[in-house]
């Protein structure tokens, strides 16, 4: 790339001055003549003069009133005033001010003019670079300081690895392996407490991206009139209250992931503008007029059957098949009870040092209880029950069964003859589905919109199925 020439803009009333100047400049810049300040000004209007080299006395306007012009509408172009020696107490005030950046007084030597411009020019350089890096530097700051917030809650929520002794999560491990690399939308499916945030932060961390920011956010849990301005951002004085311009999450997340839990929880209006954004990779804050491009990769989870809340008219279809690009369900912990043990041994180890206690070992009746209860509540539930024995257990002893909470110690041995393994399909199921609901009917103290959620079904339908569970 050739370096652009600086282009140089004179004006003296003289001819010959001007031929002068002209001739001083020959090599190395661009150079532009006005015989009048009114010409001056015709050219600063086409032309993208650095400097200007004007003689003080005109007719008409002097040099320092034409400077005093151009400062008003291009601030950044130098001005040089050739002056002679007498009128040198006019200009100290213009060149304290800044109007002026130099003087040099008649008559004046080609050598020390060039070298003033010269000075001048780099000089201004100097400073816009100067005033560019701090801009970075603030913009830089900004982003740190929001990356920080995130970061830190990271830190202090998911320290660690995904942990597993399952063939499902092996294999939905090695399935998730294959788009990790890719930038497909992943719609991540489950039971709450499943770890669906968990595999969400995997595939983030296994994917080219993995240094750019991850931005959890719960679509659910955004007061209405707020959503627009959270997801999205707005201009500064976009509406009453908005006194500095506000990035929304998908700018910070620019670069980065998106994490939209709980999509099946999103608000209408909200789900018409995330559709916008998955389709055109733009933002609209409020108080814009002009989109703005924004590069993020989008995860979603649900633990809603959004395909019934489709049907049901509650979600979007456009909207399902963008982010149902590729999707994963993780099976409940209760499908997958080889990961039951890993997990609770890690949860032990991490809540021992956290909590600094010895670890101790569970007892075998206390891991057959563990195996055995359903866990509605999943790997959180399970995750909680630990950390709870760690609490109640001295140090470094056998953990024993009489600990457990007691939802858990009273359940009896999973016994899966007992469930009709030998007879009809649909009866079995329908038990198994009776005994789940009962389950967690009692665990959730009755709150049945809590209870379809952590079955993952719709309220109307656990409506319906509790007309035939009883309570016995
Ligand atoms: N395989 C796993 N290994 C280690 N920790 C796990 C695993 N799965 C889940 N957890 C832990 O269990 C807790 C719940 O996981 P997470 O928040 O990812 O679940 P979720 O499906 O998003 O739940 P919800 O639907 O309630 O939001 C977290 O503390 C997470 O660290
Ligand atoms: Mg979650």
């Amino acid at each position: 790339m050739t370096e652009r020439k600086y282009e140089l803009l004179f004006v003296d009333d003289e001819q010959p001055n001007l031929q002068k100047l002209r001739r001083t400049f020959m090599n190395g810049y661009v150079t532009h003549t006005a015989q009048s300040c009114g010409d001056a000004l015709g050219i600063l209007e086409t032309a993208d003069i650095d400097a200007i080299v004007t003689d003080q006395r005109m007719p008409g306007m002097t040099g320092l009133e034409l400077l005093g012009r151009v400062r008003e509408t291009k601030p950044g172009i130098v001005g040089i005033v050739l002056t002679g020696f007498a009128e040198i107490g006019d200009l100290i005030d213009a060149i304290n001010t800044g109007k002026v950046n130099k003087y040099i007084t008649k008559p004046w030597s080609p050598e020390d003019l060039r070298l003033v411009v010269r000075d001048a020019l780099e000089k201004r350089e100097l400073a816009r670079e100067n005033e560019r890096l701090s801009a970075e530097l603030r913009a830089a700051n900004e982003r740190l300081r929001t990356e920080n917030a995130f970061l830190r809650r990271e830190m202090e929520v998911f320290p660690r690895d995904i942990i597993y002794g399952s063939r499902e999560m092996d294999d939905i491990l090695r399935l998730l392996r294959r788009v990790v690399g890719t930038e497909t939308t992943v719609l991540v499916q489950g039971e709450t407490g499943t770890g669906k945030e968990m595999v969400a932060r995997f595939i983030h961390a296994e994917s080219a991206r993995r240094d750019q920011i991850f931005i959890p956010v719960n679509c659910g849990a955004i007061p209405r009139d707020l959503v627009e301005s959270e997801f999205f951002g707005h201009a500064r004085g976009a509406f009453t209250g908005a006194t500095a311009e506000k990035k929304g999450y998908f700018e910070m997340a620019h670069g980065g992931t998106i994490f939209l839990d709980e999509i099946g929880e999103a608000p209408q209006e909200l789900q018409v503008k995330l559709l916008r954004v998955i389709q055109e990779s733009e933002i609209m804050p409020v108080g814009y007029h002009q989109p703005k491009k924004v590069d993020v990769r989008i995860i979603a989870s649900t633990n809603r059957d959004l395909r019934a809340e489709v049907a049901a008219g509650n979600f979007r279809q456009d909207l399902f098949f963008r982010i149902n690009v590729f999707s994963v369900t993780i099976p409940p912990l209760r499908e997958r009870r080889d990961d039951i043990r890993p997990l609770a041994e890690f949860f032990l180890r991490h809540f021992s040092r956290k909590l600094n206690r010895e670890a101790g070992r569970f007892g075998d009746a206390t891991l057959r209880k563990l195996y055995d209860y359903s866990w509605p509540g999943n790997v959180r539930e399970l995750q909680n029950e630990i950390e709870r024995l760690v609490l109640l257990t001295e140090n470094a002893e056998t953990i024993g069964a009489e600990l457990l909470s007691d939802n858990i110690r009273n359940i009896g041995p999973r016994n899966d003859s007992t469930r009709n393994a030998a007879g009809d399909l649909k009866t079995a199921i329908k038990e198994l589905e009776d005994e789940m609901i009962r389950d967690a009917m009692i665990r959730h103290d009755g709150n049945k919109s809590h209870v379809a959620r952590v079955l993952g079904i719709s309220r109307q339908s656990l409506l319906e199925k509790l007309q035939r569970v009883s309570f016995g």
